[in-house]
């Protein structure tokens, strides 16, 4: 195989830069950039009986330029083994970037499917920019890219779609077929997703719009991910442009997700309506696969494109979420963190019954890598706060206020000095009985999972390690129960 000059210059680079980068000052069991940026989760696949991920890569800087596929593996999905980067934008048609894409085990081999960006000449000396869809092949450490790509060249675009918003393929086989959605901007000029087919992987028909946002949710649709969930059907979607909507869809870029049902015969999608996916400041772009025990695993970008916080300082931005086993209860998505997160699990404390008034502290209560749950019983008060990544000039705070059923998230005096936007709410479904709480909290990040996953809210921070406390406190008298465990990886 021959290695292109740009993809082995991209390889030198990130093997020298990685170890400029303090081990320290990264997350400590959340994935994140080796060097430089990295953007959404690609690839995301099962292989040779481990678990790959690609991400959008650009190690030559902490911001996003031409991308790259960065890679790494894991067996459990919480430790991560760094592999070479797979994917440079070395070719004519991939020369701007090789996009968000997919991969698939077929036959033994690693297929990578991912989104070519080139300039097209159109006759004239105007040279346009077209996203086209591409394969690679490879053996889970090097990809070759095939001969006959583009597989999905913009002449199999449906008429009146945009030649330019076409990208971040996601692929799956029922049966002898392989199928991809892509996302794409119908001629309304808001998002859509396309249906492709082939029985071979290099030979693609158009088959159907699945969906399409009738400018009603977000404008370009991004990375669709196309599953089901037993007899549930769900579309995800990343649609940018969002408007705010109470309290949801604030953050401009969000995820949603949709559940309905799939005639596979027909290949028609009836579903019902869009759900924010995560309430987060930080939460983008996610992708699953089904795991070798037939879970559903979820890993998102933790980063957002509008709320950039994170230190000049830092020689690396981006990290993903905890991957998260996804479920449906009552027709919603229900996700918690994946199980394999409780092998890491060290100095387990628990207290039962704490009457929360002032602001306090509890003993072995502390620390930046942790998972805690509290769980809040009954009491006669406005709003009950607990603060994370604190010391005498910096916190964080999760706050609830059960009259409103709302949970909150602020990092307005977690040391940033950037004006974005820095708290976020979301309202809680259940509304009788205890709240719980769940904080997975690692360096830079909170996610927190409220009552056994009904809703997430996924945030980063960049707070000096040295905040370490967590306190409790309430404008009135809460009473709560707290299990904390600290993680060490
Ligand atoms: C989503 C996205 C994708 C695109 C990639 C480029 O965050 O905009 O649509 O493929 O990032 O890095």
């Amino acid at each position: 195989m021959n290695k292109s000059s740009i993809l082995s210059k991209a390889q030198n680079y990130e093997n020298e830069f990685i170890n400029n980068i303090d081990i320290q000052e990264k997350p400590l069991f959340h994935f994140s950039a080796p060097v430089g940026w990295i953007n959404d989760p690609n690839g995301f696949s099962s292989f040779n009986k481990e678990y790959h991920l690609f991400y959008q890569y650009h190690p030559y800087s902490a911001n996003w330029g031409p991308m790259h596929w960065g890679h790494s593996k894991t067996k459990d999905f919480i430790k991560w083994e760094k592999l070479p980067i797979a994917l440079a934008p070395d070719e004519e048609y991939d020369k701007k970037g090789c996009f968000s894409g997919t991969a698939i085990e077929a036959d033994g081999k690693h297929i990578l499917m991912y989104t070519g960006v080139c300039e097209e000449s159109n006759g004239s000396e105007l040279h346009a920019e077209r996203q086209i869809q591409c394969i690679a092949i490879g053996d889970g450490i090097n990809y070759e890219k095939i001969e006959c790509n583009p597989v999905i060249p913009t002449s199999m675009i449906p008429e009146g779609s945009s030649l330019i918003d076409f990208r971040d393929p996601k692929i799956w086989r029922s049966g002898d077929k392989f199928y991809s959605v892509v996302a794409s901007r119908s001629e309304d000029g808001s998002g859509q997703i396309l249906l492709y087919s082939s029985n071979n992987l290099k030979d693609w028909e158009f088959v159907t719009v699945i969906d399409k946002s009738n400018n009603e949710i977000g404008r370009m649709w991004e990375c669709p991910d196309f599953f089901n969930i037993d007899e549930n059907q769900i579309l995800i979607i990343s649609p940018q442009e969002m408007k705010a909507e109470g309290l949801r869809f604030q953050n401009g870029s969000n995820a949603v997700y949709t559940i309905g049902t799939y005639d596979e015969e027909k290949h028609s999608f009836t579903r019902k309506d869009y759900n924010q996916i995560d309430y987060g400041l930080d939460f983008y772009a996610p992708q699953t696969l089904k795991a070798e025990d037939g879970r559903r695993i979820m890993i998102g970008w933790m980063h957002s494109w509008e709320n950039r916080i994170i230190p000049d300082s830092f020689k690396w931005c981006g990290m993903m979420t905890i991957p998260r086993e996804l479920t449906v209860r009552d027709g919603l998505l229900i996700q918690n963190p994946v199980r394999e997160i409780e092998n890491y699990y060290k100095n387990s404390v628990e207290y039962t019954d704490i009457l929360v008034k002032d602001e306090i502290r509890l003993d072995k209560i502390s620390g930046r890598n942790i998972d805690m749950t509290v769980e809040i019983m009954d009491g006669d008060y406005n709003e009950l706060q607990i603060k994370v990544a604190k010391n005498s000039e910096c916190e964080t705070t999760i706050s609830y206020e059960p009259s409103k059923n709302i949970v909150t998230f602020d990092r307005t005096y977690s040391g940033t000095n950037r004006g974005v936007l820095h708290r976020s709410s979301m309202k809680l479904k259940k509304n009788d009985g205890n709240t719980k709480i769940r904080i997975l909290l690692d360096n830079y990040s909170a996610e927190i999972f409220t009552n056994d996953g009904e809703e997430a809210m996924t945030c980063t921070f960049y707070t000096p390690l040295d905040a370490q406390d967590i306190s409790f406190s309430c404008d009135g008298t809460a009473k709560i129960n707290v299990i904390k465990h600290d993680i060490v990886v």
